[in-house]
């Protein structure tokens, strides 16, 4: 059985490790942190590996498969892939063959090493950043329904990539819950009832899709067994063939055609050009010798909260009471979700994220915040303002070695793009609504874009999906939830739950309030704030403003390296099932949600 690592990881040569430094008085605190942690971590016992494997996924039937692909020998990343598919089958309002997405990959060893392995979907080489204007003006309804909106999926390429380079086991094994859920059929929930509800004249639009996703029309009743054989087809010729299964052959001769007949722009080349990319995640220093180790660019994600937990080490954010802890999250995310509108594809543009990260900047921005008023946006310098869908998935897997997978990964909007291409069950995305369509006029949600996030071939959508890790010599923390925009304020409010110790379970059910600098309010689940919470930000000079529903879906896990606890949770708004599997018994009883 490898080593857990006793030393964090390191990113590889060339990598950047993006340090939190606060000023003067902050720092000499840090120092004396990673002085008592190092103390500490020398008395520790030393765990060697979790010896428990952990899930949490969004759907107890995906939960179930990455375990049985674990009992059957499989390491975490064969259960990512298990669990991905069997995902992309059992809800396809949230991921699918026809999308992508952001896998974190931990392999365990002496030293633990991360990669963050980008399936982001890619521009069609046919694109051009005028796509949806049509007499000049972004026309929304073209990047969200039908074909035009869909990039070239990245899913089916990571699955190959992890189970060929990662795994234990064959592709024909770990699809093969994916591949008999979707032969045999899941029995609809009603979380499946509300998503196609919410997505149901879109699914009507396409015949193919209504055929599929709909009964004679309707939403599907309670219980309904949805079968869905073409997809079954689909992955198991993935299984067998590897890449060229569906981005080459038959499939992608169909994927092409059928894009093409509805109005669409996808060439062969599109998917044999298609390419993960194998990339350094961001690793930002925190005290205590812990590192966040989350998502680069093209996510947006991973900065924003590397930024928020920069700057609230800064204003000091644990000394902070209840209320004041609020006003300087909401104002640590004001200034990070400013700094979005330069971010776009690193292969694109030129990365500002080191300047975005120096203490320099945090510095700056930390002097900018008022301990006692809020800072309207509009005083701050202008950036291009964005906004997203708000459907995904998230799950985290871990393995009894300790190596670990923790994905986002989406259609974007529920259902995608509503339009299936016939006789391959692949339901395709929309997440060229993700770029900025325009750059003054609206994109979908009436918001404006900016130059780095434009349309151009091949190119990959800014995201704000941000799977995440917190690793230090205490242990193994791991946040990630779907929410479009809102993804990376709800992970910084899980880590802090973390950090602010709090208990695993309180991680994935804490409060969530948001702010992304423009709208300039912050927005709330109802009840997150008591009354006199509410009047008390408001004579702060803050905008308030309550959602009608919960949001998010966080799933978590915790391996404590000092005792040896290993616990997962999957959050308690949504249907999802977290589980605690020990060594001898890889089928044990649901963990707490
Ligand atoms: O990549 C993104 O940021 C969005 N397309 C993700 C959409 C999302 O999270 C919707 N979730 N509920």
């Amino acid at each position: 059985m490898p080593e857990c690592p006793t030393r964090l990881p390191e990113p590889r040569a060339g990598g950047t490790v993006h340090r939190s430094t606060p000023r003067p008085l902050a720092r000499l605190r840090a120092l004396v942190f990673t002085v008592a942690a190092t103390l500490l971590l020398a008395n520790a016992v030393q765990a060697q590996a979790p010896g428990q494997a952990a899930i949490a996924t969004a759907h107890p039937l995906a939960s179930e498969a990455g375990a049985q692909i674990l009992a059957d020998g499989g390491n975490a990343f064969d259960a990512a892939v298990a669990i991905g598919a069997a995902l992309a089958v059992v809800e396809p309002y949230g991921s699918g063959m026809g999308g992508g997405g952001f896998f974190m990959l931990r392999q365990a060893g002496e030293a633990a090493t991360y990669r963050f392995l980008d399936a982001r979907e890619r521009a069609p080489l046919a694109a051009t950043a005028d796509l949806y204007l049509r007499d000049g003006k972004a026309d929304p309804r073209l990047s969200l329904d039908g074909p035009l909106a869909a990039g070239i999926p990245g899913l089916p390429a990571a699955w190959v990539q992890l189970a060929d380079d990662y795994g234990r086991l064959p592709l024909t094994a770990s699809l093969a819950p994916a591949i008999r859920l979707a032969r045999e059929g899941f029995p609809v929930d009603a979380v499946y009832r509300e998503r196609a509800g919410w997505r149901l004249e879109a699914l009507q639009r396409d015949a193919e899709s209504a055929r599929l996703f709909l009964l004679d029309g309707a939403i599907p009743p309670l219980g309904h067994r949805l079968r869905q054989p073409e997809l079954a087809d689909t992955l198991e010729r993935l299984a067998v063939e590897g890449n060229a299964g569906f981005y080459a052959g038959p499939v992608a001769e169909r994927l092409v055609a059928g894009v093409r007949e509805a109005g669409g722009i996808w060439t062969r080349e599109d998917l044999a050009q298609y390419e993960t990319v194998l990339r350094e995640p961001l690793v930002f220093a925190l005290p205590d010798e812990r590192r966040l180790i989350s998502a680069p660019l093209p996510s947006a994600g991973g900065v924003a909260i590397a930024q928020s937990l920069g700057l609230l080490e800064r204003l000091d954010w644990r000394a902070a009471p209840p209320l004041q802890r609020v006003h300087l999250v909401v104002e640590s995310l004001r200034r990070a979700y400013r700094d979005r509108g330069l971010l776009g594809d690193p292969d694109f543009i030129a990365s500002p994220v080191d300047h975005l990260l120096s203490d320099r900047h945090l510095d700056q921005l930390a002097t900018s915040v008022d301990p006692r008023r809020a800072t309207p946006s509009a005083t701050l310098p202008p950036a291009p303002r964005w906004w997203e869908g708000d459907h995904t998935t998230h799950f985290v897997v871990m393995d009894a070695d300790g190596n670990a997978v923790a994905a986002t990964v989406s259609l974007n909007l529920m259902f995608g793009a509503a339009f299936t291409v016939p006789g391959t069950g692949v339901l395709l995305n929309d997440q060229m609504d993700d770029f900025a369509a325009d750059l003054d006029a609206s994109n979908a949600y009436g918001l404006t874009g900016s130059r780095a996030n434009l349309i151009a071939p091949g190119k990959r959508p800014l995201s704000s999906m941000s799977p995440t890790f917190i690793e230090g010599p205490q242990g193994l923390a791991s946040f990630g939830t779907p929410g479009g925009s809102r993804i990376p304020s709800m992970n910084l409010l899980s880590a802090l739950a973390y950090l602010g110790g709090e208990p695993v379970p309180a991680w994935a059910a804490t409060r969530r309030y948001h702010h992304q600098y423009l709208p300039d309010v912050i927005q709330y689940e109802e009840g997150a704030f008591s009354a006199s919470e509410r009047q008390a930000l408001e004579a702060m000079g803050h905008r308030l403003e309550p959602l009608e529903r919960a949001y998010g879906n966080q799933q978590i896990i915790y391996w404590d390296k000092r005792t040896g606890a290993v616990q997962a949770a999957s959050d308690p708004r949504g249907a999802g099932e977290a589980l605690v599997i020990p060594a001898s018994d890889l089928r044990t009883a649901p963990a707490s949600r």
